[in-house]
């Protein structure tokens, strides 16, 4: 079994013999970096597990703008939200690299649901997981200035994505400064400005697609 799988909440409730009977009843499918797994507004009955790779999770406002609400990585969950409650994708799901993800549909969710009370229980764990970051991103938007903000991204990516080495943590985002800026849900003038500043500091290096964070402890301290 794929340690990502393992690692997913879907999974991380069960003994191996079951986690390979619910990983045959999954379609993996792969999605080249810029495909789309699914449209915001589509119907959706199929969640999905990122096995490898990262899929950002996009929103367009009514005035056609992006904010893109997360970057996810291997074991992460999404598109639960339409299988749980009928109706519209919240988001569209964008592969960032090439990614490999593997989907359950709802007909096939179910059986695990009501006959292992441990998936759903770590299933709805993953959701409150969720609303508790989402909270806090929110309260961040209200209280929090755009440097602030970035500083937090930059520690979340690091939390997800970062390897440390001798210099610091590397942070391989694979974002582009506009997703980066939809990210943090400000211009990209200002997410550079901020970065520019990190970087003079000496808490940065930011390089394309990637940064490394040199100095956490002050990043933590300006994310607060
Ligand atoms: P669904 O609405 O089916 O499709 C879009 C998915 O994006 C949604 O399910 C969730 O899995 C995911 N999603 C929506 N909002 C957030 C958020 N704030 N943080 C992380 N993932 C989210």
């Amino acid at each position: 079994m794929d340690d990502a799988l393992m690692q997913a909440p879907l999974f991380s409730a069960l003994d191996a013999e079951a986690a390979v009977a619910l990983r045959a009843s999954m379609a993996e499918m792969r999605v080249q970096r810029g495909g789309i797994i699914f449209a915001e507004g589509e119907a959706g009955e199929r969640m999905y597990v990122v096995l490898d790779g990262k899929v950002k999770l996009g929103h367009t406002s009514p005035d056609g703008r992006e904010s893109l609400l997360a970057v996810l990585g291997p074991g992460e969950v999404f598109g639960e939200l339409s299988l749980f409650d009928p109706g519209p994708r919240t988001a569209t799901a964008t592969a960032v690299t090439d990614t490999v993800v593997v989907g359950l549909g709802h007909a096939d969710l179910r059986p695990w649901l009501t006959g292992r009370p441990e998936v759903a229980e770590s299933l709805l764990q993953a959701l409150a997981q969720r609303l508790r970051r989402t909270n806090e991103a929110l309260a961040d938007l209200v209280f929090s200035d755009v440097p602030g903000r970035v500083a937090k991204q930059l520690l979340d990516l690091a939390d997800k994505f970062g390897q440390p080495g001798p210099d610091g943590v590397l942070v391989h985002h694979d974002l582009t400064q506009e997703e980066l800026a939809q990210l943090v849900g400000a211009s990209r003038e200002t997410v550079n400005k901020a970065l520019a500043d990190f970087t003079q500091r000496g808490w940065v290096e930011v390089d394309q697609r990637q940064v490394l964070l040199i100095d956490m402890e002050r990043l933590a301290r300006r994310a607060r």
